[in-house]
């Protein structure tokens, strides 16, 4: 880890980190790569934070107390047009700020580094192959200049809050903040060329999309602002121009998930695509699998066994070992 230096000029107690080489490299590849690929971080940050909410569950079964009153575990997706920025919030177990260093700072998945050893000369490749490896949290710095987190851990102290902040090159800051609600907030400003025209991740229907795609076997819900349709109002009685109308933006937020896992549902219900596009999901395989079988078995003993067997032999073994990390 590196030593934390101060950043002259701001807030006397923000520190200026650099990241791990391994990190550095991780993001030249992300930034340099992944732009076929950019739709991946939706998933990648709605699955952070589904697994954020998937530990304090399961520290909360020892103490009842990291739930702060809020045990509705939920994930937030919001849009601000003007600001150009979309935000991914969760109540999940959440960071202080020597979580955030660590977390964020240094690649901890093994399997992520053995991949970084290997990479080839050519970048096309490794974008097609580290689709496969899933470059989690970092894959927010293909759309984004800049990435602000801000968090603060269960069962801790609402000033003891913290803000991570990166523009994904060799650097990040760190701050106290006084959060009031436990979890996590990530931030993504996002760049010019992904806040207009075809890949606009402002376009709130382009992130439901994304989010049934990628994410409708999350369990928990997963909410965004509904719109509603609103009819112009006439002003003039006597005005016959036809009237028009537009979708406007709520302060209600709807679940926008399915909220159910694949497998728990009946197979007669789930469309191929569905299958398939679960199977690439979870095995960050750009293959459609080779065939699967899906088994609701009843006895003494009941289980469902969802099986996918790849095309390429070689993904087997990446399934197995990422179901152990
Ligand atoms: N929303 C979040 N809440 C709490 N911790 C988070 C969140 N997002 C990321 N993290 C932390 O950052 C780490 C890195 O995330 P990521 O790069 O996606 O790798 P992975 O999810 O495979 O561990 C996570 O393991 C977690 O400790
Ligand atoms: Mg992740």
């Amino acid at each position: 880890m590196s030593e934390a230096t101060q950043a002259e000029g701001l807030n006397p107690e923000l520190k200026k980190h650099t990241f791990e080489a391994e990190v550095a490299q991780l993001l030249h590849l992300v930034t340099h790569s992944l732009y076929s690929n950019a739709d991946i971080f939706v998933r990648e940050l709605v699955s952070n934070a589904s697994d954020a909410c998937d530990k304090l569950r399961f520290e909360g079964t020892n103490d009842d107390s990291l739930y702060e009153d809020d045990g509705e575990l939920k994930i937030r997706i919001a849009v601000d047009e003007a600001a150009k920025t979309i935000t991914f919030t969760d109540n999940g177990i959440g960071m202080n700020e020597a979580d955030a260093i660590e977390n964020l700072g240094t690649i901890a998945k093994s399997g992520t580094k053995a991949f970084l050893d290997k990479l080839s000369e050519s970048q096309k490749q490794d974008g097609q192959l580290i689709g496969q490896f899933g470059v989690g949290f970092y894959s927010g710095f293909i759309v984004a200049d800049t990435i602000s987190v801000e968090s603060r851990k269960a069962g801790e102290p609402a000033d003891k809050g913290v803000r991570w902040v990166s523009d994904g090159t060799g650097s990040f800051t760190v701050e106290p903040i006084t959060k009031d609600t436990r979890g996590t907030a990530i931030t993504l400003h996002l760049k010019e060329e992904y806040s207009e025209g075809e890949d606009n991740y402002l376009d709130r229907s382009k992130i439901k999309r994304l989010v049934n795609k990628y994410s409708d076997h999350i369990s928990l819900p997963i909410q965004m602002r509904k719109e509603i349709w609103q009819e112009d109002v006439k002003e003039d009685e006597n005005d016959d121009t036809p009237v028009g109308g537009q979708m406007v933006l709520t302060d209600e937020w709807e679940t926008i998930n399915k909220a159910s896992a694949l497998w728990t549902r009946s197979s007669s219900e789930i469309e191929d695509d569905e299958y398939v596009d679960f199977y690439k999901n979870i095995s960050y395989d750009m293959d459609a699998p080779l065939t699967w079988t899906h088994n609701r078995v009843e006895g003494r003993v009941q289980y469902t066994q969802l099986l996918y067997i790849p095309k390429k032999h070689q993904l087997i073994y990446t399934l197995v070992s990422s179901s152990m990390v």
